[in-house]
């Protein structure tokens, strides 16, 4: 393999345009060469700003481009699983963000193309990548606070989405608590047994009849004997709020709020600092850089890549037993929905 990837960015709109941008401009080892979207002027415009030549609407045309020797799958949920197998077929590595699908088999299929393929690919979890988060999984790692006994990750949004993207996300529990239920594997480094879901109503009504929560709660039974509580909330009035905790036999290690300086103002009134980053794009710019970077240093130097297909496929396996427990009331073991 050379030393230069030549990378082709599938879905040019929110994600997409930012891991565009990080090929472009910030990863040395690769070399943005296409840009695919349905909507024609979504992949025209991130083109243009890039400097990219090589425009398509059909996923397919990009497979068909010899020169492209990787693809980021940055579309929207429902076309990664086909698209996975496609670009499989087509001999691409492929990273794509998550999640594969909302459906278990629809996630085997794929992952059994990819196996077929020979072909790497990584899943977008990028807060694996996050310095903080990072940083308290190597500290766990090195036995710094010895076995660990309890987790607890609070992760709360600043604002609800749109109701028509709750209507089609997969629910609280799949779309947003996906990422902490992979956080909550990556750091304790063990499989979740059994869960517990509440959850409720507090913000917005229109989410209820939606068919969704907006606030949800969900303690884990690690299969080493850990136990864990995830909090969600769609709207914390203060901005993004991501937290994590991990309590050991020899001692805690957590990570605060990053805020968007370290000022803070003493007065006789009080001690005040600003308010965490806002959201997701700014909170985890840099993550989302080193997750793309590891993906091209897989490709390059020919390394299993980082967040695999079997990290795809059980933080859906979580959300859907999160979502039965809370609709029956009950502890769910993984097993019954897996
Ligand atoms: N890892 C993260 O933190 C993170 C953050 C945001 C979004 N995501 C994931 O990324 C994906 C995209 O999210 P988004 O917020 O960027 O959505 P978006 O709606 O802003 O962008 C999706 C783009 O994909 C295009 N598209 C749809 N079907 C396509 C197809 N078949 N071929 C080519 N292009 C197609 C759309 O036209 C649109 O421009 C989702 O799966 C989402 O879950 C992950």
């Amino acid at each position: 393999m050379s030393e230069r990837v030549n990378i082709a960015v599938i879905g040019a709109g929110r994600i997409g345009r930012l891991h565009a941008e990080h090929l472009a401009r910030r990863i040395e080892g690769a070399c943005l060469v296409a840009i695919a979207d349905v909507n024609g002027p979504a992949a025209e415009q991130c083109a243009a700003a890039l400097g990219v030549s090589k425009i398509f609407q059909d996923h397919r045309r990009v497979l068909d481009d010899p020169q492209v020797q990787a693809v980021v799958i940055c579309s929207s949920t429902d076309t990664h699983a086909s698209i996975i197998a496609d670009a499989a077929e087509a001999g691409k590595q492929i990273f794509c963000e998550k999640p594969i699908a909302l459906d278990l088999k629809q996630i085997d299929d794929a992952l059994a193309a990819v196996k077929a393929a020979g072909v790497k690919l990584q899943i977008g979890f990028n807060r694996r990548f996050d310095a903080n988060f990072h940083r308290i999984w190597e500290l766990v790692r090195e036995g710094k606070i010895g076995e660990p006994h309890l987790l607890r990750i609070a992760s709360r949004d600043p604002a609800p989405p749109p109701i028509e993207y709750v209507r089609v996300s997969g629910g609280i529990f799949l779309d947003m608590m996906i990422h902490d239920f992979d956080m909550a594997r990556y750091i304790v480094e063990d499989e979740v047994e059994e869960l517990y879901a509440v959850g409720g109503v507090r913000i917005d009504p229109e989410i209820g009849r939606a068919g969704d929560v907006d606030t949800a709660v969900v303690t884990l039974k690690f299969a080493g004997g850990c136990f864990g509580t995830i909090d969600n909330s769609r709207q914390a009035v203060y901005g993004y709020d991501q937290r994590v905790e991990v309590f050991g036999s020899k001692g805690m290690v957590n990570a605060e709020n990053n805020t968007p300086n370290r000022a803070r103002l003493a007065t006789e009134a009080a001690v005040r600092e600003d308010l965490p980053l806002y959201f997701f794009m700014q909170r985890y710019t840099e993550s989302y850089l080193s997750e793309m970077k590891a993906f091209v240093e897989c490709i390059i130097e020919d390394k299993d890549t980082p967040v695999t297909g079997a990290d795809a496929r059980v933080p859906v396996v979580m959300g859907k037993a999160a979502r039965l427990s809370y609709e029956q009331n009950r502890p769910v073991a993984l097993t019954e929905v897996s």
